[in-house]
């Protein structure tokens, strides 16, 4: 993250996917950054927002917790400077990375770990989409991102589930940590997109009048906020 972190511009848009109780996103808005956390549970989102509260004024309000499924059509187009995506893809259908990639503003960066795994371990993984070596970088290279980081850790795989509840209680996999870049170049032109399907307008119209201002007057004339 740290080497993504030294490539942004100040007070970037991040949307981080799959927040959980946010160990990016926390550390993203503490940096002045404007982080939409997006995870599929609010019981981790209340949590993230106990703990920005708990870091002091910066990270509360640069932090707006959203409850959705990545996976459900919720963003437009070229929206975010910096999409984060750590360990969340595993729970949803590869063609998630053209969605990230999509959201993401041309010349903005996508940060991605993500599990990998052989074909008998993703069997083995019953639903979960993990990537062959080298899988993620391809999907990347081939949409003409430029690769700024790029490591693999590849393991034994095991994983162990708790028998009465089913939950996971350890698991160890081989991983993937990617950082790219999208194609073009940043520029505010290319703000053109209005979230549509953020229930509580209130918090996000003041998301978008603190991270930017042209762009919130924009969407109130709209009507989208
Ligand atoms: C292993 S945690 C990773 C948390 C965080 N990204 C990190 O690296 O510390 C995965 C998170 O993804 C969330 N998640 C799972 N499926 C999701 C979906 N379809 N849309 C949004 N979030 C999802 C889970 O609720 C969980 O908080």
């Amino acid at each position: 993250m740290d080497m993504a972190v030294a490539q942004l511009e100040p007070n970037s848009l991040v949307l981080d996917v799959g927040s959980g109780n946010g160990r990016n996103s926390l550390y993203l808005a503490d940096l002045g950054h404007q982080v939409m956390a997006l995870d599929i549970a609010p019981e981790y989102l209340l949590d993230l927002e106990r703990q920005a509260l708990s870091l002091g004024r910066i990270a509360a309000q640069n932090i707006l917790p959203v409850v959705g499924d990545i996976s459900e059509p919720m963003f437009r187009e070229d929206m975010f400077d910096i999409v984060v995506a750590n360990y969340v893809l595993q729970y949803v259908d590869k063609p998630i990375v053209h969605d990230l990639q999509d959201l993401t503003k041309p010349g903005g960066l996508n940060v991605v770990e993500a599990y990998i795994g052989t074909p008998d371990q993703q069997s083995a993984k019953r639903q979960w989409s993990l990537y062959e070596p080298g899988e993620l970088k391809a999907l990347y290279q081939q949409a003409g991102w430029e690769i700024r980081g790029h490591s693999e850790t590849l393991r034994p795989f095991s994983i162990h589930t708790d028998e009465l509840s089913g939950k996971i209680t350890s698991l160890v996999s081989s991983s993937t940590k990617l950082i790219a870049k999208k194609p073009g170049s940043l520029t505010p032109l290319h703000r053109s997109s209005p979230v549509v399907a953020q229930k509580d307008t209130s918090r996000l119209a003041e998301y978008w009048r603190r991270a930017d201002p042209e762009w919130y007057e924009h969407l109130v004339q709209l009507g989208e906020i």
